[in-house]
């Protein structure tokens, strides 16, 4: 290869066909109108490749070239995620959407707002890092925390440019859905089937496949598309609608789907819902409903967040899909709360892209508000990811030998007793607290990495300690000796002296772990960090109403509630008692570092100018102070910023300090250097 310089007019042909490119993959894959034909394209990619390679000291990252230049990678490197990758609630029929809306009315007092409403594609969410323009990373979503680095492989999809159009910002994040269309996917199981290649059961299962590829070059063959629906990080730029970031997004050259409107009611919304749903068979793509988002940035600020999605959006599911089929037998399942669920063994059938064997009937009531019986034929849906339900009998296909579907007298795992805890309530239950089929899965669960990380402490094991009558609850497992541990199978000294330290060094993990441990409905690893860093000992927590968990910015009124049904049960007190005894640590260190808003709750009413509301709230937390949503007797701290609302009176009402934005920075200017 020359190392000399290329020539000038090299420099520039090149230029000019990197330019080109840009333009026909926009035109083609963003724009959906190509200029040229297939050959024509390919002939300049071809000229440019050869260039190239005649020139390799003017190859850029960004070129069209590199699209498929990463190498094949053994494992996807963790990306963590610089604001959380949420999700959306849902909403299935017209009332519940008018719900959500009435809700977000009612967040927003006297402030109208104005909607978009976009189809909510079936692909998989992928966030986009630009910076000043270039495409710096893509990450998949993850736990929501922490996603993969799947730079390689998303380089490959024509769509997403590797360059922005236009005066990009500074760093811009966004983040959309990868997914196939309808036709792409059908071709490329086609073209799998013939091959004996792997296919996929539908289109969100192959845009998901082909994107954790572990070689690019896999990738750059499957047919995949992206648009933008959102954003994690921008610095360089504002916006204060959603519509105007889809339309920034437009200029940048980022693909937003065509079917994205901007409604100036909710009405206007929600009868393009009903529009995309008539439409939804002759899309190019699979859709399983529509997204309502409010438009307004400064609203949606008001509006916020829970733990696991915003306020300010929800997502209306389009009616499931449905399949015909007959039910071969019906069997229980016993949860790990000791709830028994019917379920229906089925003829496999195919429907909406898989195929399906089981169905749930949810309860005992709904299989006899069915009349569901074992050798009936029935409609199944299948609507996105969920279980599959059992939702009609065909009573005209009836022979007369059907049998009934009772719920059972004994537990199916423990043969224990099987009651209705009230008799108003739906749901058999096993009471049986040391029923295997419950206790196996909490004890693994209280065991798990995530939970109190307990090494050596298997299904295999957990089973045989419960056999064995070795153990009933969690804190049995701090009473347990080596010598018990030895008359199992497969247990030599050696391992069983090993377990018993595993389990002795899991008793100083601390709340956060121990509460997420104990499985207490709705609490994840999340919120039991939150509530452990809020209360800071169990004794604490157990005493706290549903109210004070109800001020904490991330906890609705679900979780909160069943946080404090979990402590008011006897149960659990015993529980909790024992486990204390037993030597396991109650309570959670104050996070590291200097810590001098401890004791300082602050709560955030209005827009701040400097930096948005969750970065402020970070920035409490991070020196040990804690953050509230709505004004109580705890507050120390009211930060007013833009047109601030109810809470700024309240404040006032209580004698509560408030500060405006620039005294809030003064104070965290203190301890911040
Ligand atoms: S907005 C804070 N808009 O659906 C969440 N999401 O079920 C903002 N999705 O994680 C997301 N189409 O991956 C948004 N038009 C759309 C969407 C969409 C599909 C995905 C997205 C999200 C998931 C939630």
């Amino acid at each position: 290869m020359p190392k000399t310089a290329a020539p000038e007019h090299v420099q520039r042909e090149i230029e000019r066909l990197r330019e080109q490119i840009r333009h026909h993959d926009y035109r083609y894959y963003v724009l959906d109108q190509p200029e040229v034909s297939d050959a024509e394209y390919d002939q300049l990619l071809r000229r440019l490749q050869a260039l190239e390679a005649q020139h390799p000291q003017l190859v850029t990252p960004d070129s069209p070239t590199q699209r498929v230049g990463g190498v094949p990678d053994e494992a996807f490197q963790p990306v963590r995620h610089a604001v959380a990758m949420l999700s959306l609630d849902n909403a299935f029929d017209e009332a519940e959407v008018r719900a959500w809306q009435q809700r977000a009315a009612k967040g927003l007092g006297q402030a109208g707002a104005t909607y978009t409403v976009e189809p909510k594609v079936d692909g998989v969410g992928l966030a986009l890092t630009y910076e000043r323009g270039r495409l710096l990373r893509a990450a998949t979503r993850g736990d929501g925390t922490t996603g993969e680095d799947v730079t390689a492989n998303a380089k490959t999809i024509r769509a997403i440019p590797l360059r922005l159009q236009g005066e990009a910002p500074r760093r811009l994040e966004v983040r959309g859905e990868v997914y196939m269309t309808t036709a792409d996917f059908e071709a490329h199981n086609a073209r799998a089937a013939r091959e004996g290649a792997e296919t996929f059961a539908n289109p969100r299962n192959a845009s998901a496949g082909s994107l954790r590829q572990k070689n690019p070059q896999v990738t750059a063959a499957r047919p995949l598309r992206f648009f933008v629906h959102s954003y994690g990080v921008v610095e360089g730029a504002r916006f204060s609608t959603h519509w105007e970031f889809l339309d920034a997004c437009r200029t940048f050259g980022l693909p937003v789907t065509e079917q994205a409107k901007r409604c100036d009611s909710f009405e206007a919304a929600w009868q393009h819902c009903r529009r995309l749903e008539e439409q939804r068979e002759r899309l190019a793509f699979e859709v399983d409903g529509a997204v309502i988002k409010v438009n307004e940035l400064s609203l949606q600020q008001r509006l916020g967040f829970t733990h696991k999605a915003p306020r300010w959006a929800i997502a209306y599911k389009f009616p499931a899909q449905h399949a015909t089929t007959q039910v071969l037998g019906a069997e229980a399942s016993v949860g790990r709360t000791g709830t028994i669920t019917p379920v229906a063994k089925l003829k496999p059938v195919a429907c909406a892209g898989v195929t399906i064997s089981s169905a749930t009937l949810h309860n005992y009531d709904e299989v006899a508000r069915l009349g569901v019986r074992v050798g009936d034929w029935v409609v199944i849906k299948r609507a996105g990811d969920v279980i599959p339900q059992v939702v009609k009998v065909l009573e005209s296909r009836r022979h007369g030998k059907e049998r009934r579907i009772a719920p059972p007298s004994r537990c199916p795992a423990c043969r224990g007793e099987v009651t209705k805890e009230k008799e108003d309530e739906v749901a058999y239950r096993c009471l049986n607290p040391s029923c295997p089929a419950q206790l196996i899965r909490t004890i693994l669960h209280f065991g798990s990495r995530e939970a109190m990380d307990i090494e050596g402490l298997g299904e295999a094991v957990v089973v045989q300690l419960i056999e064995r009558r070795l153990i009933k609850d969690a804190a049995d497992l701090y009473r347990l000796a080596a010598k018990d541990l030895r008359a199992l199978e497969l247990f030599a000294e050696k391992k069983a002296q090993n377990l018993v330290d595993a389990i002795a060094a899991s008793r100083p993990r601390g709340l956060a772990r121990l509460l997420y441990g104990l499985g207490i409905r709705h609490v994840g690893e999340k919120i039991a960090q939150l509530l452990a860093e809020h209360f800071g000992s169990m004794a604490r927590l157990a005493r706290a109403k549903a109210e004070e968990l109800e001020s904490l910015q991330e906890i609705g009124p679900v979780l909160a509630a069943a946080v404090a049904a979990y402590f008011r049960h006897p149960g659990t007190r015993k529980l909790l008692e024992r486990l204390e005894a037993a030597g396991v640590k109650m309570t959670e260190e104050a996070a590291r570092g200097p810590r001098p808003l401890a004791g300082q709750t602050f709560v955030f009413t209005g827009e701040l100018l400097a930096m948005t509301r969750a970065q402020a709230e970070a920035l409490v937390r991070r020196l040990g102070g804690k953050t509230a949503s709505s004004v109580s007797r705890l507050t120390t701290h009211v930060v007013a910023g833009q047109a601030p609302g109810s809470k700024f009176n309240k404040a006032k009402q209580l004698g509560v300090k408030i500060l405006d934005e620039a005294a809030f920075r003064r104070m965290m200017d203190q301890h911040v250097r």
